[in-house]
């Protein structure tokens, strides 16, 4: 079992194409009422909700004082212009987001999001002082032919090697391997731990030795405290941030790890 580390740990909801903002209300408020019951320690907590609910969402947070930050799920690579159905990084910042996923596999597998478009999304919003949250991972075909380490150092290295060295400080990486998103089927502890040592290796490469690494896929209340274990730093959540209960067991389980350990 590896210690784990001295940063703090993040655990993100990434709640995708689910809930209205009346739903992402209550559950926003939700998530309020338990960390006040049971606060925690170790751990940022972050919610990527839809754009159309961040207004609400931020507003609830804002004025329940509810400790969680706020992450956008997507962002296009450019300010302003003819971009039907896309979202500016200003658009974002001023309705209290602070975070950005880029990367994500649903954009990069459905929406055409090539590693090209990742790295310039990644630089316009560490140009902008903002925080970045990168997701690589191999799906399957990939993982069965043993080069997931050559497909992963790829996708980290075209997405980092642009930014400067001060610029990387505000990315922080998470490995989603396909297979294991929204399957049930997560990564086993030994395939992250083996994951986040070969992706530590690399972020060192580029000169990134304490950036925090995230596992996400198929995470839940029962597999989490096992899994904080693997040398990570926290979780990028899907399925299980939609209900607040099995979310802040998640974070739960982090922070009593990290508790323990420190
Ligand atoms: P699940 O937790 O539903 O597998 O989703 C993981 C994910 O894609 C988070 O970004």
């Amino acid at each position: 079992m590896e210690l784990v580390s001295e940063r703090r740990a993040l655990v993100v909801g990434n709640w995708k194409m689910n809930l209205d903002f009346v739903e992402a209300v209550h559950l926003t408020q939700q998530i309020g009422v338990l960390l006040r019951h049971n606060p925690v320690a170790h751990v940022d907590v972050a919610l990527a909700p839809p754009f159309v609910d961040l207004r609400s969402v931020s507003s609830v947070v804002d004025s329940e004082r509810i400790p969680v930050s706020l992450c956008a799920q997507h962002v296009n690579a450019n300010e302003a212009g003819p971009h039907t159905g896309e979202i500016s990084l200003s658009m974002l910042t001023r309705v209290g987001v602070t975070t950005f996923i880029v990367g994500h596999s649903e954009r990069r597998t459905h929406y055409a999001m090539d590693d090209d478009t990742v790295a310039r999304t990644l630089t316009h919003v560490v140009r902008a002082g903002q925080r970045g949250l990168l997701c690589v991972g191999e799906d399957l075909v990939v993982r069965e032919a043993s080069e997931y380490e050559s497909f992963v150092a790829t996708q980290l290295e075209s997405a980092l090697r642009p930014l400067s060295v001060a610029q990387r400080e505000l990315v922080t990486v998470a490995y989603e391997p396909i297979w294991a998103i929204g399957t049930g089927r997560s990564a086993t502890s030994e395939e992250v731990n083996l994951a986040t040592a070969h992706l530590r290796r690399v972020l060192a490469s580029l000169e990134m030795p304490t950036t925090r690494v995230l596992y996400g896929g198929s995470v839940n209340a029962d597999n989490a405290s096992e899994l904080i274990h693997q040398g990570i730093d926290g979780f990028l959540v899907g399925g299980a941030s939609l209900k607040a209960e099995s979310f802040l067991a998640i974070i739960h389980a982090v922070d009593g790890c990290y508790a323990e350990l420190r």
